[in-house]
């Protein structure tokens, strides 16, 4: 990953997801990745959502796309993903099988150096996980938060030979992060990048959760209470100080339902699905057009030369 921006990855679980997602990255030519949970998987019976992450692939032939596998559960997940056809997996090895209780260290070294090596020999990257995220109503954290502590942060990357690592400073999941503005341990960025400096660094968590999109789904018959996500000026610091990829869901699905709601509030005689999920996926794309520009990710999808597995499987190989 090219440095000085954070390049987005967006969960998708459904067509007009990936679409708005893509026409976004098309208006800003930047890059993305398109990531899926174990959920998505399951809900788009995996062909599915393969094939729609494929379609954006073969759509958009200038924009540089990567296909991930988010919070990978264990091996058997992961290895899953690979035969899927995913370019990159995460293997959350902070957490147990369960995605909630926490692991220790040695577990989570273990499981994520059987990934490395198993995906690397197909060049496939792998993201790891030290440290959990609070949040536990979308079903992936401990509820508890265990920040990243950066020495062994390093250790970690030097037993494993992970990719890229995902970070704990203080976010979670979902749409009740914060009650108000955050303060994030923005320190132990800094730290694993001075040790680090090669390994790319993952916020998750990333949602802003806007106050204009919680007004819009509470406007239109939704019950959201007061809540606070990462403010973009937090997550453009942590990408000054080293996050280049940033996690985000949330704020799509808030986008997602606000527009479909008020589009059937104020067309009460519709039933055309195209009419309402047309206008989720334009309030997706305006959003995430938004957040490319924020995070810099802008006219930046030139940065890269495409590479296929076996080019990787090869870097691999050479050590
Ligand atoms: O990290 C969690 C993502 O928001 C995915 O959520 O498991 O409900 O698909 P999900
Ligand atoms: P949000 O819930 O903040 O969008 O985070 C998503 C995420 O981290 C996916 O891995
Ligand atoms: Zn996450």
């Amino acid at each position: 990953m090219e440095g000085g921006y954070g390049v987005g990855a967006y969960n998708v679980n459904n067509m007009e997801q990936v679409q708005g997602i893509m026409a976004a990255a098309g208006e800003m030519k930047a890059p993305v990745i398109l990531q899926a949970s174990r959920g998505a998987l399951k809900y788009g019976k995996m062909i599915y959502l393969r094939k729609l992450m494929e379609a954006a692939v073969e759509d958009n032939p200038d924009i540089p796309i990567a296909i991930h596998l988010d919070h990978g559960n264990g091996f058997e997940a992961c290895k899953l993903a690979i035969s899927l056809g995913f370019t990159s997996v995460m293997i959350d090895g902070s957490l147990k099988e369960d995605s909630k209780t926490p692991t220790t260290y040695d577990e989570n070294v273990a499981v994520t150096k059987k990934v490395v090596k198993y995906a690397h020999e197909r060049g496939v990257s792998v993201e790891g996980e030290l440290g959990t995220l609070g949040g536990i109503e979308d079903g992936v954290g401990s509820g508890k938060v265990l920040l990243t502590e950066p020495d062994q942060a390093q250790q970690f990357i030097e037993e494993t030979r992970v990719d890229a690592l995902a970070l704990a400073i203080g976010t979670s999941h979902g749409a009740y992060k914060f009650k108000r503005a955050p303060t994030l341990a923005m320190d132990i960025i800094d730290e694993v990048k001075t040790r680090c400096p090669d390994t790319p660094l993952v916020m998750h968590g990333s949602s802003s959760v806007p106050d204009e999109l919680v007004a819009i789904i509470n406007r239109y018959g939704g019950d959201m209470p007061n809540t606070m996500g990462v403010p973009i000026s937090s997550i453009q610091e942590a990408i000054k100080r080293g996050i280049c990829k940033i996690n985000v869901d949330t704020d799509n699905r808030l986008a997602l339902t606000g527009a479909i709601r008020k589009f059937m509030a104020e067309h009460p005689e519709e039933f055309d699905s195209r009419k309402y999920l047309g206008a989720g996926r334009a309030a997706m794309t305006e959003l995430l057009k938004g957040k490319m520009r924020a995070f810099g990710t802008a006219g930046h999808a030139g940065d890269y030369e495409p590479k296929t597995l076996e080019d990787m499987r090869k870097h691999y190989a050479e050590g």
